[in-house]
């Protein structure tokens, strides 16, 4: 729940002020994972010396504190490591003291920066207590740096990776982690176990190599086997002194980026968890696979393996990256999100395009085509996401069951693992997320592999946890989503899952009609958001009618009730008003006692098959004096304008209406926040990646 990032320089000269700028700008593209404090370690002026900067709130708190510290910023380094940090606090309060890096020891003799949770952080605090180590934070993360410590002392001449593997093989939990230290100076060890963590490259001149070797477990230290498991460790904490294979040491052969006479290159590394913080100083990137561990070293990249033959890839590919830096810059918009919100017309079309077929009405999903007629043959097909995710999985459940006609349920993922819910070999378990890495999500997963169901993955970043674990897939090209507050990726979802739909029934003859009318629907899809976006003031104007109250309801009903549920999260969520999304069906059964002439209430009443029951919630609410906005279809004779306060949205196939109707409901909650004056981009107590349980 964290953003972390590193920067390495090697034989290129930056003054300390490069370096912190860098540092500080890596997290603030980071701060939607986290941003209740942040902190850095730099090298000091002495040998064996660390500068560590630490503030509660967001990177710019930081940024303040170091422009107010006395640092000489004119201090050159030709080689230098530094590590970041911006948190959202899962264990201790935010504090300074809570605040990433954590020390070993008063003198920084091993510093570290942790994305995730380390389970036995408890078991392994008490042993190091045991050995005399005081601890002087709240955090899991403090005990993987005492740990370094603790196992350094025992055995001062091991190397770093090695005692990074030794390390490492004693925590349990998630963590993408990046450590320093004043015995490996220049040196970085990056690792990861279910948190993302890319590397980015940048060399003085061009990179001849396109992967990197992932050096045999062997090649590292074979640690002895008891050393694995946490209880022998503990009931026995000798495990953790016996020597290291010193046979087994120093043998790995590096991947240095060379020049063409074999002499080291200038050579910067970033480290970040996810490569938006990366994008503006490289291109070059290497995504790290879970249990890897990365040695930055002399302009060199080693990639060590945990385990010995654990059937993972032997090479890391460096790929270029395709995102631009404008893509996650906000141009002209005030917030993230509102940009996110008006990039919708370009999205969707960038979910469907390769993939919708208008001419040949077909639907190819590349990432599916091996595995559809298995699933076509499944007993049952459970989407399981959490909360955006969730609501557009319960937006297409309807179209789902009727192209398909198969079983469909709809999860959350925390409830799911909660009841530890029947899964089959036969079922196929869909998993919609966003980020990718969403703890709940990728738990549900992992259960869903185990007992041999077929996996899907419907995600946005590319090369996150759900999309390499996954069976198969679909990635929904939505682009960079900064917003905390989830839209862009909400809509290509919808699409992305109603082609998953369409290919499916693509050999169900009575179907053809329907999947023909869908498929034309899709097609205009993006030019009726650009209308509805058109509307945007009119919905800021109205928007303002609710301001100053507390609570407010909307209603929906059908598929429209999932539309419901994510306007009101989008509501909640940034404005910090109170919004219940109501079934209409529901109302006369409890919730219409909360109706007068001041509750704040909005109303989906487009047409569909179920327009005349959605019209009695509206007719029960305007008898209870009640003035509802409603979200309808232009020129409705049901809603004359003189008596209703109205947004009028362009009509479409019913099972796509839903796309259009959240479009307003976005927009209100943006509206309404920036009315509050909340912070939209990042609302309190929320981060863009919930990666624990
Ligand atoms: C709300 C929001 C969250 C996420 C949820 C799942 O705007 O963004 O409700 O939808 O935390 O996240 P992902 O989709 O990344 O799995």
């Amino acid at each position: 729940m964290c953003g972390i990032f590193g920067y390495v320089n090697y034989l290129v000269e930056k003054d300390r002020k490069y370096i912190l700028d860098t540092l500080v700008n890596g997290l603030s593209r980071l701060e939607y994972r986290g941003y209740d404090s942040a902190g850095l370690a730099i090298d000091g002026d002495k040998k064996n010396e660390v500068i560590a900067f630490k503030e509660v709130g967001k990177v710019a708190k930081l940024k303040e504190l170091i422009d107010e510290s006395k640092v000489d910023l004119t201090k050159i380094f030709d080689s230098h490591a530094g590590i970041a940090h911006t948190r959202w606090a899962t264990h201790g309060r935010p504090s300074r003291l809570n605040c990433h890096p954590h020390r070993s020891d008063p003198n920084w003799e091993f510093a570290v920066v942790h994305n995730g949770i380390i389970t036995n952080y408890k078991e392994l605090k008490a042993l190091l207590e045991h050995k005399g180590f005081k601890f002087e934070t709240d955090t899991d993360t403090e005990a993987i740096a005492k740990l370094a410590k603790f196992i350094y002392d025992q055995h001062p001449d091991i190397d770093f990776p090695v005692l990074a593997k030794a390390v490492i093989s004693e925590l349990q939990g998630a963590f993408g982690l990046l450590l320093k230290s004043v015995h490996f100076p220049h040196e970085v060890i990056a690792a990861r176990k279910g948190s993302p963590l890319v590397v980015g490259v940048k060399t003085a001149k061009k990179m001849k190599v396109d992967f990197v070797d992932v050096e045999p477990a062997e090649e590292g230290v074979a640690l002895p086997a008891e050393r694995a498991s946490q209880n022998v460790a503990l009931k026995n904490s000798n495990s953790l002194l016996a020597p290291p294979d010193k046979s087994l040491l120093h043998r790995s052969q590096s991947r240095a980026f060379l020049s063409d006479d074999g002499a080291p290159m200038p050579t910067e590394f970033y480290l970040s968890s996810d490569p938006s913080a990366i994008v503006e100083h490289t291109k070059k990137v290497l995504y790290l696979e879970d249990d890897d561990i990365a040695h930055i070293h002399e302009g060199s990249l080693n990639i060590h393996r945990i385990k010995k033959d654990d059937g993972s890839s032997n090479v890391r590919a460096i790929q270029t990256l395709e995102i631009q830096l404008q893509e996650i810059m906000k141009g002209q918009f005030d917030h993230f999100m509102q940009k996110e919100i008006f990039e919708q017309p370009e999205s969707v079309v960038n979910a469907m395009r390769g993939r919708l077929d208008l001419e040949n009405n077909q639907v190819t999903l590349g990432g599916l085509r091996q595995y559809i007629s298995t699933i076509r043959r499944c007993r049952r097909i459970i989407f399981i996401a959490c909360g955006t995710s969730y609501h557009s999985c319960m937006a297409v459940r309807g179209i789902f069951e009727e192209l398909t006609e198969i079983p469909i349920a709809v999860e959350l993922a925390s409830d799911f693992l909660d009841r530890k819910a029947p899964v089959f070999r036969d079922d196929t378990c869909v998993f919609v997320s966003q980020s990718g890495e969403t703890a709940d999500s990728l738990l549900a997963l992992r259960y869903c592999l185990e007992r041999g169901a077929l996996t899907v993955g419907i995600v946005n970043v590319v090369g996150s946890s759900i999309s390499l674990l996954t069976h198969c897939g679909v990635h929904i090209n939505a682009g960079p989503e900064i917003g905390v507050a989830s839209t862009k990726a909400y809509t290509s979802q919808f699409v992305c899952m109603v082609m998953f739909a369409l290919s499916l029934s693509e050999d169900r003859a009575s179907k053809a009609k329907r999947r023909a009318d869908i498929m034309e629907g899709l097609g205009k899809v993006s030019d009726q958001f650009k209308e509805i976006l058109k509307l945007d003031k009119n919905i800021k104007d109205l928007a303002k009618r609710f301001q100053n109250h507390k609570s407010m309801l909307l209603l929906g009903r059908g598929a429209q009730h999932a539309t419901a549920l994510e306007g009101a999260l989008k509501i909640k969520e940034i404005s910090y008003l109170h919004c219940e999304a109501v079934m209409s069906g529901e109302l006369k059964h409890g919730v219409l006692a909360l109706v007068d002439e001041d509750l704040p209430i909005v109303m989906i009443l487009t047409r569909d098959d179920i327009f005349a029951k959605s019209l009695n919630a509206y007719q029960q609410v305007v008898a209870r004096k009640g003035r509802p906005i409603i979200i309808c279809n232009p020129a409705d004779p049901e809603f004359p304008s003189e008596k209703t306060d109205k947004i009028e949205v362009p009509p479409t196939v019913d099972c796509l209406q839903g796309l259009l109707n959240v479009i307003p409901l976005q927009l209100m909650s943006y509206h309404l926040a920036v009315q509050a004056g909340a912070d939209v981009d990042s609302p309190r107590n929320l981060a863009k990646s919930v990666t624990v349980e």
